[in-house]
């Protein structure tokens, strides 16, 4: 089954969180100083866990573009309960087309664990989008997959307690270029009384892949910690 982010929204959502808990201080780096007359935008931006973010550390202006409509549901909810809704413009629309109707220059851009949905000449055209938007002196967010090695270390099931119930996700060894993974929810006597087996193409980005994409565009490409990419268009002298 290909992934439907209707059908995995809430299970997948449990899990996110404590995701970008670990973005917080690279958030604030990187966006910290953008205030009211700023805009940034946040491509695949999926249930506003990062727009929310984003939002409470600075006054700007956000464009949050994400395609589905379940994750652009959560996303006008968390952000009308984050009291922000004001400044957050949600665009129904996905990349590569969705990016002709953003603004022609930014202070900001994050591209969270999306950039692996993307074949290769649709991510060509998002990052050359960001180096040609970003203004002199801002900066993009891009998560990117951590090495062969890091990768080996991370968590192969996650699992985080729902009132009576656990959502387990369970990441599943999986060919090249797709995702594999299997959602639960199980009780308390052990018993999955919900499942879903998700499946869907994802391309492994390394930061590497993301600096030979930009070679020879005027940004700079830097790793703040694993899985971070930051891409920076140098301040005007
Ligand atoms: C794993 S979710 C991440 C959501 C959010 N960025 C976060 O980190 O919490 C991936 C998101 O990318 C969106 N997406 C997939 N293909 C896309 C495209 N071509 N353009 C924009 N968004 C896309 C999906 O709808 C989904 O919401």
């Amino acid at each position: 089954m290909e992934s439907d982010y209707d059908a995995r929204a809430e299970l997948h959502e449990v899990h996110m969180p404590p995701v970008w808990e670990r973005l917080r201080s690279v958030i604030g780096d990187a966006f910290g100083d953008i205030g009211p007359d700023g805009v940034i935008v946040d491509i695949g931006a999926g249930s506003g866990l990062g727009a929310a973010m984003v939002a409470s550390v600075t006054g700007a202006e956000i464009i949050a573009l994400e395609p589905n409509p379940t994750m652009r549901a959560m996303l006008v909810a968390r952000l009308d309960t984050a009291g922000v809704l004001d400044r957050v413009t949600v665009l129904p629309d996905a990349v590569p087309d969705g990016l002709e109707d953003l603004p022609r220059q930014v202070d900001g851009i994050i591209a969270a664990h999306m950039l692996g949905h993307l074949t290769d000449a649709t991510r060509a055209s998002l990052l050359d989008w960001v180096a040609a938007s970003l203004a002199s002196g801002r900066s993009a967010l891009l998560t990117v997959s951590a090495d062969a090695e890091a990768e080996g270390e991370a968590p192969a099931v996650e699992e985080r307690s729902v009132g009576r119930l656990v959502y387990r996700v369970t990441h599943q060894p999986s060919t090249p270029g797709r995702y594999e993974g299997l959602f639960e929810v199980i009780d308390d006597q052990q018993r999955v009384v919900r499942s879903l087996q998700d499946a869907t193409s994802w391309e492994s980005v390394t930061v590497d892949d993301v600096r030979a994409a930009l070679a020879g565009q005027a940004v700079e490409v830097t790793e703040p910690q694993t899985g971070v990419a930051i891409v920076t268009k140098p301040a005007a002298s």
